[in-house]
């Protein structure tokens, strides 16, 4: 960080100053806040990163050391508006349209189905949730995959999507569903034509009929438990778990679990559980992909 000259009286250290030094405690009191909030594991290697969000943050307060800072968050109802800004800094949104595409494909080859459902059995119905979905680029490309297909096989359905952060500047920004042109470049040009409309030059805004399919809602996956969440036919899972440890990943995909209807898959991203096993659950096998269908009745408990 540069150095430039003047003090700030109130903080005693100045915006454009070096960070202060965080102490081995202050780090492991802060990680263990961190953890203990929103699952997130802080390694050390990640300790740079704590320091630059807190610092940003105690430099808009002009507060001058971290176990002071601490004290705000920790407690009380400032405290828990203070924690709402914090997490922002803390979580890290990266996304984009159709990120994982094998996952999509699966979606459309052994999620939906493959030929015109039966009249007496429309509308077809599917309900989906996507879980950390960040700034809505996975929900809205859950949706766009989910409309193209189902149209094209003809017949009358309808879906909605359930997209789930912690994060409310994420959220907000979802809920917008305005786009700068290059965030779309995973998004054909007949899709773009079809899902999105331009607002401004190089801003693009997802179409309200398919906004209108997708409800974004705070959810802590901590907390899932307590998350009224009817059954779910679909559930994308992708670079959210990776911020947890083992026992807590297993923890929230026991509750995952509870809330796939029977016959619903559930879709992580590759590589991000290794050797899980559910006893309600069966491989659903698609090439670079890593999903599961529930076969059972509920009951069970993660392996
Ligand atoms: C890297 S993004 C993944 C976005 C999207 N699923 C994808 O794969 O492109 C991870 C998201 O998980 C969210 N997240 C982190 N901890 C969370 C928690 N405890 N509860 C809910 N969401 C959380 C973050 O806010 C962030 O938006």
């Amino acid at each position: 960080m540069a150095q430039v000259g003047s003090e700030v009286r109130r903080s005693g250290w100045q915006g454009l100053t070096p960070a202060p030094a965080m102490s081995e405690a202050q780090f492991a009191r802060w990680v263990e806040l961190v953890r203990h909030r929103t699952g997130m594991l802080l390694s050390p290697e990640r300790k740079s990163f704590l320091v630059t969000s807190l610092t940003a943050r105690m430099r808009e307060l002009g507060i001058a050391d971290y176990d002071a800072y601490y004290e705000l968050v920790a407690h009380g109802p400032r405290g828990a508006v203070e924690w709402v800004l914090l997490v922002d800094r803390l979580t890290v949104h990266e996304t984009r349209f159709f990120r994982h595409r094998p996952s999509f494909d699966l979606v459309r080859t052994r999620v939906l189905p493959q030929s015109p459902v039966p009249e007496a059995l429309q509308p077809y119905r599917i309900q989906v949730w996507s879980i950390g979905c960040a700034t809505g680029e996975e929900a809205y490309s859950l949706a766009i995959a989910i409309d193209e297909h189902l149209s094209r096989l003809g017949g009358r359905y309808y879906f909605g999507i359930t997209a789930t952060d912690i994060s409310l500047s994420a959220l907000a920004t979802a809920r917008r569903g305005i786009y700068p042109g290059k965030r779309l470049d995973r998004i054909a040009p007949d899709q773009r034509a079809r899902y999105f409309r331009r607002v401004a030059p190089d801003t693009w805004e997802v179409v309200p009929a398919l906004r209108k399919r997708v409800c974004f809602a705070q959810l802590n996956v901590l907390e899932l438990a307590r998350a009224p969440l009817a059954p779910m036919d679909l559930i994308f899972c992708q670079n959210v778990l990776i911020y947890f440890d083992r026992a807590q990943r297993q923890a929230i995909l026991d509750q995952v679990v509870r809330r796939l209807a029977p016959g619903g898959v559930l879709v992580l991203g590759p590589g991000e559980v290794v050797g899980w096993r559910h006893p309600e659950l069966e491989r659903v096998h698609h090439p670079d992909t890593l999903a599961w269908r529930r076969v059972a009745r509920r009951g069970g408990g993660a392996a």
